[in-house]
């Protein structure tokens, strides 16, 4: 057998050994570090691999568009690094967790609200009345409870859509599923079973008082360590459709992590959080959405798509700006997109991609793209 090191060594023989790190040089704590970690979100790309773009492709106080911010690590990183941002996604919930990670909060009232809605919770407080399907078929009845009362308790802080992130998370760690399928439950796991993850008989989540707590004072901590590294940049979240851009101003760069077809529905994987808390559901919007599969219409779609966002993008940007996509075309798409799109790749940098668990767990490359307008 050959041992983790020798293979990360070959690994990275070629590879651009500044865009990739092996476990021990970036262990998980800090490529979650602060509001990184705010919500789980499947997808992302890590922070200092937006750093190191940065530093390579962005002019210092430069301004930076993410058509597909997804979680809002572009934004997290350019608020870090000095440059102003705006962050584009189609998913409603995307829009909210970005928005709660950039804002820059009242750290006083914050911390007041946040301690006030949770004491309010654990003395009783709130209603539980809710007609919706889903909550009754995805939640124990207790957890269920719990999660409705700290729902009738939040909308009146100023802080609420904190308490909103907070609830959302707190859903997620309580839905009736198994430990080891949090991220693509396909039904409710009503009984015991047994676990994949933890080898032994495994019962599902039956109150969420705990999560909310839990979450409630992590999601403080986080919020507070950010504020001390954030600087004062503008930084901008915009819910729609990225290829119907219409914003003010020029951009320095253009950094994102584009979808790709058939392997993620951003919409679906936060299900519990539109249905708890009301949100638009755009997901005929959703460019490459799992759901739609990989035929040769559905790629043919993503495609057009992806063309569509990037061209809408050239028309913002600086005449000297790069565009910065990092991805992983297994299916060599890219060179036609750019095409179409109106670009010339300047540079390709390949990377390692070093995840460590989950079903997704293995080894895995990427590319980076850089290109300007023809
Ligand atoms: C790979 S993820 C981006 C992840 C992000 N780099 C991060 O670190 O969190 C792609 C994102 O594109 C979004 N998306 C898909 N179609 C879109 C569209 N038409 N307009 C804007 N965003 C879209 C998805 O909702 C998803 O959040």
């Amino acid at each position: 057998m050959i041992s983790v090191a020798a293979t990360q060594q070959q690994i990275y023989a070629g590879l651009d050994s500044d865009l990739s790190w092996s476990e021990q040089q970036l262990p998980e704590r800090e490529r979650t570090k602060h509001v990184h970690r705010l919500h789980p979100y499947l997808g992302k790309y890590i922070p200092q691999l937006v750093e190191e773009l940065f530093r390579r492709h962005v002019p210092a106080r430069g301004r930076v568009l993410d058509p597909f911010a997804g979680s809002g690590t572009t934004l997290v990183q350019a608020l870090e690094s000095g440059l102003h941002s705006v962050g584009v996604d189609i998913a409603a919930f995307n829009c909210l967790l970005m928005q709660v990670k950039t804002s820059e909060h009242k750290p006083f009232v914050l911390d007041h609200e946040l301690r006030d809605a949770l004491a309010r919770f654990e003395r009783g407080e709130g209603d539980a009345r809710d007609k919706s399907a889903y909550v009754r078929e995805w939640f124990a009845p207790q957890a269920r409870e719990d999660l409705l009362r700290f729902r009738s308790l939040i909308g009146e802080y100023e802080h609420s859509d904190v308490l909103r992130i907070v609830l959302a998370r707190a859903a997620r760690s309580a839905r009736l599923t198994t430990h080891f399928d949090l991220d693509f439950p396909k039904v409710p796991q009503a009984g015991p079973y047994h676990c994949y993850k933890h080898k032994r008989e495994c019962k599902p989540i039956e109150k969420a008082d705990h999560f909310v707590r839990r979450y409630t004072l992590d999601t403080l901590t986080r919020l507070k360590e950010f504020s001390r590294v954030r600087t004062k940049r503008s930084v901008e979240v915009l819910h729609g459709d990225a290829g119907d851009l219409d914003l003010p101003g020029l951009f320095d760069a253009v950094v994102t992590s584009p979808p790709y077809p058939g392997l993620i529905d951003y919409h679906e994987q936060h299900r519990y959080a539109y249905e708890l808390l009301g949100l638009d559901d755009l997901r005929q919007r959703e460019i490459g959405a799992a759901e739609r599969g990989t035929s040769k219409a559905a790629i043919q779609a993503y495609v057009d798509g992806i063309v569509r966002v990037l061209g809408s993008c050239g028309n913002v940007l600086k005449p000297r700006g790069r565009f910065v996509i990092v991805v992983n075309d297994r299916r060599a798409l890219y060179p036609e997109i750019l095409e179409r799109s109106g670009l010339v790749l300047e540079q390709r940098y390949q990377r390692h991609v070093n995840r460590r668990t989950g079903r997704r767990a293995g080894e895995y490359f990427e590319d980076v793209l850089v290109a300007r307008r023809s």
